[in-house]
């Protein structure tokens, strides 16, 4: 969910609904506004996306200089009016807006039922509200203390924005793992989920902390943690521009960024590879090379996209340090008990550095004693501020929900950490190594040379585009980047989309292959080519349709391929982050052909910071 707020000079509803548009990525069931006036708390909600709110609200009066608003990915009861926030308590005269799950909220609310309230949604967060209010009313002091005194009571994960009319010139907030950041203007204070519906206003924020309570003024901020104490806000300078965040002329977010690529991968490498000089410097490792070259193991925790350059890694790390790595699902790692404590090396991947999975993966391992390492897109973040070390993606930020250039930017970050310590380590010859900085800096030309393929790739997405099934194959480097190829199919067409390797194919997806499936192979040129030709090869012999991705001025799968697609060859190690690029390109024509809205796929969110 995002959440929005503002108090200050400016009539609140225009800020918090393009606010709110600026946050959709991160849920769009449902979305409202509380507004307060001279008149009262107003609260307006709808289902669907925020531009249905705004349409309906076309024509009321929403002048107000306090407000708050939200946009739903639903968790607890089905998208709809009534589920959607803000909530207001049962007395009317506080609203309340939440994003993360109360996880204890059954047992809190029977005993306010038992004590004849009637709840009119199906939300932990109604029940919240109604528990604030009911100890504030009890216990006769502030509503700042009730919100200490009901959070101290409850399990879970959270951000709540509070607006009492009782109190027209105070919001308050509080949070516990979901993220919050408050932008200081001038007689002005702006609250979200991130810095995106800040930077227009501001470019000093205050990242809240866990555990703390934010009381907020037109001209105050005051900081405190759950036993009343003050706590000095810390102002970070925000590093980041309006126009990264805007569509600069593209159709979609997800085209724009699939664009940007040679230029984020760029910036990525920008200052860490020196080929010339055969150097990688990456100061957030680098602290912690005794502790890596040493490592008896990597883990690599992720979800999603993330989780897929998670794979990718694995085999280049294996490879390049021979240090074994595990991939897990962070949301199967923090559960099972994991056996991790000193001198185990977690890597955290993420593009939001707010996943809760991931978050508190990384949070339980770090109290046994692991070093984390993060490498995150969002700088500040809270996976970013969790981890020991790490390094930044700077990819800029990422709107479309299905993740494109974060995932080439994590390639090339652990693509380096690889290669740093492989060559510390001395596993990595020096010859390869050179060779492997070489190929790296040729990513970018080579990214923009796949984008070239744009117009052919529109073609076949209109050929393909009304399958109800698809496979997509490959081996070594290249499973991962199949894996993704189908995810990214599956997100923005809803076509339902398998990835695997090559060679397992036979033990299963074998048996869906008839004339109309069609298979997509990453058969670009690696140690494994041979043999992802002779899984081509039954593939054909069922009648299945043939897509091969395939090195430039490699012939040897014309034959067998009912589509081509070529790309610059490269290193194996270093291709997935060419391959990735038609893979998307196809994920998103597709998914525009068949009329989708590519940025808000249904159901989806970008950030998932609910386990
Ligand atoms: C969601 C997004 C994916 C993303 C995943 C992990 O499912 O829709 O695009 O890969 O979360 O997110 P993270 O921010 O941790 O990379």
């Amino acid at each position: 969910c995002g959440i929005v707020a503002y108090i200050g000079e400016r009539e609140a509803y225009p800020v918090i609904l393009k606010g709110l548009k600026r946050l959709e990525y991160r849920g769009y069931d449902s979305s409202g506004v509380a507004l307060l006036n001279g008149g009262g708390l107003k609260v307006y909600k709808k289902q669907g996306k925020v531009a249905e709110l705004e349409e309906n609200l076309v024509g009321k009066d929403l002048h107000a200089h306090i407000g708050i608003g939200h946009t739903r990915w639903a968790t607890h009861g089905e998208p709809c009016d009534r589920n959607a926030h803000p909530h207001l308590s049962k007395s009317g005269k506080i609203s309340m807006i939440h994003n993360g799950i109360i996880e204890n909220y059954a047992q809190i609310k029977q005993d306010l039922q038992k004590k004849g309230y009637v709840f009119t949604s199906d939300t932990d967060t109604e029940v919240l509200l109604n528990f604030i209010e009911d100890i504030h009313l009890n216990n006769g002091g502030s509503l700042e203390e009730a919100v200490r005194i009901a959070l101290k009571r409850v399990v879970g994960a959270y951000v709540i924005v509070l607006l009492d009319e009782e109190h027209p010139d105070t919001l308050i907030a509080a949070r516990k793992g979901s993220p919050l950041v408050i932008g200081i203007g001038k007689g002005e204070h702006f609250l979200a989920s991130d810095a995106s519906p800040i930077i227009e206003y501001t470019k000093e924020v205050v990242y809240v902390n866990d555990y703390e309570l934010a009381i907020i003024k037109a001209d105050e901020l005051i900081l405190k943690n759950l036993g009343n104490e003050k706590i000095t806000p810390f102002i970070t300078k925000l590093d980041m521009e309006l126009a990264a965040i805007e569509k600069g002329g593209y159709d979609h977010f997800m085209l724009k960024e699939i664009f940007e690529q040679p230029h984020t991968i760029f910036d990525c490498l920008r200052g860490r590879l020196d080929a010339t000089n055969g150097t990688i410097t990456m100061s957030g490792i680098q602290q912690y090379a005794e502790q890596l070259t040493q490592a008896k193991r990597i883990i690599i925790v992720a979800c999603g996209t993330s989780w897929h350059a998670g794979l990718v890694a694995e085999y280049i790390f294996e490879e390049v340090t021979r240090i074994p790595v595990e991939v897990e699902y962070a949301s199967e790692f923090r559960y099972r008990n994991p056996v991790v404590g000193e001198g185990d090396v977690i890597i955290a991947i993420s593009q939001s550095g707010e996943t809760a999975d991931t978050l508190v993966a990384i949070e339980s391992a770090k109290e046994k004693g692991a070093i984390i390492l993060g490498v995150v897109n969002v700088v500040g973040s809270s996976i970013a501020r969790t981890s020991h070390g790490g390094a930044y993606t700077h990819a800029g930020p990422e709107i479309g929900v299905a993740s494109t250039k974060a995932f080439t930017g994590q390639l090339a970050v652990l693509t380096m950490m690889a290669l740093k310590i492989g060559h510390l380590k001395g596993t990595l010859s020096e010859k390869r190594y050179t060779h492997l900085l070489n190929e790296l800096n040729d990513v970018p030309e080579k990214v923009a040379l796949a984008l070239e393929q744009k117009d052919h790739i529109e073609a076949l997405a209109l050929k393909y585009k009304d399958a109800t099934d698809a496979l997509y194959l490959g081996r070594g480097y290249n499973f991962p980047v199949a894996l993704e190829g189908a995810l990214k199919l599956k997100e923005i067409s809803y076509i339902h989309a398998e990835g695997y390797p090559a060679a397992e194919m036979k033990h299963g997806p074998i048996a869906l292959v008839d004339d109309k499936l069609p298979v997509f192979f990453v058969a670009t040129k690696d140690s494994f080519h041979e043999k992802v030709l002779s899984n081509m090869q039954e593939i054909k012999a069922r009648k299945g349709k043939v897509i091969a991705i395939v090195s430039e001025g490699d012939d040897a799968a014309n034959a067998l391929a009912d589509d081509l697609i070529t790309v610059p060859f490269a290193d194996e190690l270093i291709a997935p982050m060419i391959n990735a690029i038609p893979m998307q390109l196809l994920a998103y024509y597709i998914g525009v052909a068949k009329g989708y809205d590519v940025d808000k796929p249904r159901n989806l969110a970008k950030s998932v910071t609910v386990e």
